[in-house]
């Protein structure tokens, strides 16, 4: 990914929530780091990335600009899973092209409303995927992934509010969706955990 994604993803971003110095954040589903290098430009954020791939870690920590990141190895769509971070332990949880490849979408709203502290947030950022997406090697996952080729801004908040959260944004991402590598439509949702 270019310098020009990564800005687009901030811009998206500020758009719908407020980031501020010193907040814990956890990028569910971090992969190699993309979402970690838009997340590093904000100056003062303390960035977790969880990633259940090993290998990928690996790489993520070979990255220079991401040795302030901490890695965690592990899945976040299980009730065990829950025991990776303790209760109330992020401002805001952010995740990017992860809801599609969830198992179990509500299982990890849990685990995310668990692990926010009242008033955290959390920003799901997806892609408006249609099943002919799942293709080549991914013939068939289409119809075990709940969240994989729903084309609609709906699903997501609808899960989310049933978690208990306050959908506070669903939209495109414009500035993500205007550059011309952006293939799929992308979408954002933005959500709080109520105070008390
Ligand atoms: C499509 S990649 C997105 C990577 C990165 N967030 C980005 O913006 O490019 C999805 C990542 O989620 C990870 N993943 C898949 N299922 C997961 C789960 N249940 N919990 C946490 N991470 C998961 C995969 O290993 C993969 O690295």
């Amino acid at each position: 990914m270019t310098s020009a994604d990564h800005d687009a993803c901030v811009a998206d971003l500020k758009r719908c929530i407020a980031l501020s110095d010193n907040m814990a954040v956890l990028d569910a589903g971090s992969g190699t780091g993309a979402l970690c290098l838009a997340l590093v430009r904000i100056a003062g954020l303390r960035i977790t990335a969880l990633e259940p791939c090993s290998a990928m870690n690996a790489l993520l920590e070979l990255r220079p600009e991401l040795r302030c990141v901490t890695t965690v190895q592990g899945f976040c769509d299980h009730a065990d899973d829950r025991q990776h971070f303790d209760a109330e332990s992020f401002d805001l949880i952010a995740s990017r092209q992860l809801a599609n490849c969830l198992f179990d979408p509500l299982a990890a709203f849990r685990n995310w409303y668990s692990w926010l502290r009242p008033g955290g947030a959390v920003v799901v950022m997806d892609g408006l995927f249609d099943r002919h997406d799942w293709s080549g090697t991914w013939d068939g996952v289409v119809d075990t992934l709940p969240l994989s080729a729903c084309r609609t801004t709906a699903t997501v908040p609808y899960l989310l509010e049933n978690t208990g959260f306050r959908i506070d944004f669903v939209g495109l991402m414009d500035h993500t969706n205007a550059l011309p590598s952006t293939r799929t439509q992308r979408y954002m949702v933005a959500a709080t955990k109520p105070q008390g």
